[in-house]
């Protein structure tokens, strides 16, 4: 199958593929999602096949406005409706109950809850116009760096599916924030994002907390997808966790092929001493790093590498927490320490 790349005045063309059960992957603010209609089972199966993705680990499904929730949920609390009105369209994801048989097993893996989610951008959510809602998981192979241009979804999944919507840059750079919304009392972070536990906290009257795993090693993950391997490049990953510490690291992987995910300062400083680097920012900083994470985890994946010396953040709080929990991930938590 040849795969099209499509603009913004094809929309049209976009949303008739995905109404003939087609898959089209679309842009989103966060990252590119691999986009099928939601209510077309044998559609959605595909969308697992083209990522090679495990079929218990459910789907977001993307939405243009709060009344495409009407069919799927029933009970939209006062918590869900202050996140709704404050922080969509916008990345952050909300697991709700579901009405019984209005979604099939392919989007829910089998649970009573969906997740749902209001992308900010524009030509994605005159394509949900057109189609009605969308899954869609990252566009990325499963287990790789999430896709934030056309060029990386091309590069994963091209032959696979029918058509990409190229919108462009992605402008956040991580997925989405998750939140489960199941239990009125408490609002619980499955994944971090853009969208902090304190920029919620601004917003609700009810406690914020973490899901135990993004706390204890050891607990399942309430997200499927988040006990999967994840975000990992061919290359090894090394986390070095303070600014200081990278000509330390670079003398001890001496005589290895090293390539620097680093800010410009610090590749300014050290860059000589290696064989390859990506600048994730001018100066240090997160969001700006958070932006070029992905892409550059892609652009220094290469057999010409041994390892990738990745620059760490405080993950206390903001994007920060995002950025290192997908840099934890990638690097299987390996830290290069003094
Ligand atoms: O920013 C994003 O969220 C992107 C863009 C394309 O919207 N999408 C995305 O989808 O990252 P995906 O499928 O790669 O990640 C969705 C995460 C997975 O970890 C999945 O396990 C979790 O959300 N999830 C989905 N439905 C769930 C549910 N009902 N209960 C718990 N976790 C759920
Ligand atoms: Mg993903």
């Amino acid at each position: 199958m040849e795969t099209k790349i499509l603009t913004d005045n094809q929309i049209q063309e976009a949303a008739s593929i995905l109404k003939e059960g087609g898959l089209v992957a679309f842009p989103t603010e966060t990252v590119y999602g691999l986009g099928a209609m939601a209510t077309n089972e044998s559609a959605v199966k595909k969308v697992y096949q083209a990522k090679g993705r495990p079929s218990d680990n459910p789907l977001i499904v993307h939405i243009d406005s709060i009344n495409d929730l009407t069919p799927f949920v029933e009970n939209i609390s006062s918590t869900a409706q202050k996140l709704m009105n404050y922080f969509w369209p916008g990345p952050l994801t909300m697991i709700f109950k579901i009405k019984e048989g209005t979604l099939s097993k392919s989007v829910t893996g089998g649970l009573d809850t969906c997740a749902f989610r209001m992308p900010d951008k524009q030509m994605t959510r005159e394509l949900i116009r057109l189609s009605g809602p969308l899954v869609g998981p990252s566009a990325n192979t499963s287990g790789k760096p999430s896709p934030t241009t056309a060029e990386h979804v091309y590069h994963d999944v091209h032959g696979r599916i029918e058509a990409i919507l190229d919108g462009g840059a992605s402008s956040v750079g991580v997925e989405s924030t998750v939140v489960d919304l199941s239990d009125e009392s408490q609002v619980v972070i499955l994944r971090p994002g853009k969208i902090s536990r304190s920029d919620l906290e601004k917003v609700v009257d009810v406690p914020v907390v973490y899901d135990k795993h993004l706390v204890g090693e050891s607990e399942i993950p309430k997200a499927p997808g988040m006990k999967y391997k994840h975000y990992a490049p061919d290359v090894p990953v090394v986390i070095v966790k303070r600014p200081e510490d990278f000509a330390q690291a670079i003398s001890y992987y001496h005589g290895k092929h090293i390539a620097l995910l680093a800010s410009q300062e610090i590749i300014n400083q050290c860059g000589k001493h290696v064989a390859g680097a990506y600048a994730l920012s001018q100066k240090r900083d997160v969001e700006a790093a958070a932006n070029q994470l992905f892409a550059g985890l892609r652009a220094l994946d290469d057999s010409k590498y041994d390892v990738i010396l990745a620059e760490g953040y405080s993950s206390e709080s903001g994007i920060g927490t995002a950025y290192m929990n997908r840099l934890q991930k990638s690097a299987g938590k390996h830290y290069f320490e003094c």
